[in-house]
C-alpha cells in the first residue's frame, strides 16, 4: 500500500488518517471467523489477556466491552494475513525505516449492549518512563458507523501532552481509562466500510460510541512504532499505579505457574 504525499501530510498534521481497502473481502470473512472463535472460547482469559475493558470484569458477569490482548498468540495464523504486509508498509511510510510491528488487540462491541470507549490517549496505558512514536491501525471487520461505534478523533491532539486520565467511572478495578474533565466538540467521526482502516498516533485523543445497532462491532487493532526511548526525567501515570484490575491478578498467577 503506497501512501500519497497528501495522506502522509494529513497524518502528520492531524494525528490520524482514514485509508481505504486495507483488507480484502475474503480476508474479512476469514478474520471474522477467527475473531468470533477467540471471544467464544474466552482465549487469553486465564492469562489476563481477555477481560472487560469497561467494567470490573467479575467472573460470570457479562462483559460490557470484551477485549483480547495479543489475539495472534491464540491464533498465530492472523500473522500470515495479506493485510499484514500492507499494514507494515503503512507503518514504515509514516514512521520511517526503524519502525516495526508491535502486536495486536481486539475490541468487541456487542450489538445493542456494547458501551462507549471513553476519550483517551493510548500512551496513557503505557510505561511512563519512555518516549514513544507509534501508531495504531484500527480495522473494523464490518462496516463501522456512528451507530455501532466507529472511531472519533480530535484533529491535532497528537501534539498535546498526556492529559489526566483515570479508570472508567473512577473505579480502579476497571482496566479502561478515560480523560478527566474534558469535552472535545471539535472531534471528527470516521465511519468507514469493511476493509478500510483508520490510523492514529499514540497521543491522538480518540473515542468510540456505544453500539446501539443490531450488529456486533468487531475491531482488530495492529500496533507499529519505532523503538521507545527512555526519558531522562521522571514521568508518572498515577492512574495506572492505583489500578487493581482483576486481569492483573490473573496475569500474575499465570506467570507464576509458568515459571
Ligand atoms: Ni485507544
Amino acid at each position: 500500500m503506497q501512501l500519497t504525499k497528501d495522506q502522509i501530510e494529513f497524518y502528520e498534521n492531524n494525528g490520524y488518517l482514514v485509508l481505504r481497502s486495507l483488507v480484502k473481502p475474503d480476508e474479512i470473512v476469514w478474520l471474522r471467523e477467527i475473531y468470533d472463535r477467540l471471544f467464544a472460547e474466552r482465549a487469553g482469559r486465564e492469562r489476563g489477556e481477555q477481560f472487560d475493558l469497561a467494567g470490573p470484569d467479575e467472573e460470570g458477569v457479562e462483559a460490557k466491552l470484551p477485549q483480547i490482548l495479543n489475539p495472534s498468540r491464540y491464533a498465530p495464523e492472523i500473522q500470515n494475513g495479506r493485510f499484514q504486509a500492507a499494514a507494515f508498509a503503512i507503518v514504515r511510510q509514516l514512521l520511517g525505516e526503524t519502525a516495526e510491528m508491535l502486536g495486536d488487540h481486539a475490541i468487541f462491541k456487542p450489538a445493542r449492549t456494547g458501551v462507549e470507549t471513553p476519550w483517551h490517549q493510548d500512551e496513557a496505558y503505557w510505561d511512563p518512563q519512555f518516549e514513544y512514536n507509534s501508531l495504531s491501525i484500527w480495522i473494523p471487520l464490518q462496516e463501522a458507523t456512528i451507530q455501532n461505534g466507529c472511531m472519533w478523533f480530535v484533529p491535532g491532539s497528537h501534539r498535546s501532552d498526556i492529559l489526566i486520565h483515570r479508570s472508567i467511572g473512577n473505579d480502579p478495578r476497571v482496566h479502561g481509562l478515560e480523560i478527566v474533565g474534558r469535552t472535545f466538540p471539535d472531534a471528527v467521526a470516521c465511519p468507514i466500510s469493511a476493509g478500510d482502516c483508520t490510523v492514529h498516533h499514540n497521543r491522538t485523543i480518540h473515542y468510540t460510541g456505544p453500539n446501539v445497532s443490531d450488529v456486533p462491532r468487531r475491531a482488530l487493532i495492529l500496533g507499529g512504532g519505532t523503538p521507545p526511548k527512555r526519558l531522562n526525567f521522571e514521568r508518572r501515570f498515577p492512574w495506572n499505579e492505583i489500578k487493581v484490575a482483576p486481569r492483573q491478578m490473573r496475569e500474575q498467577n499465570a506467570k507464576q505457574s509458568e515459571s
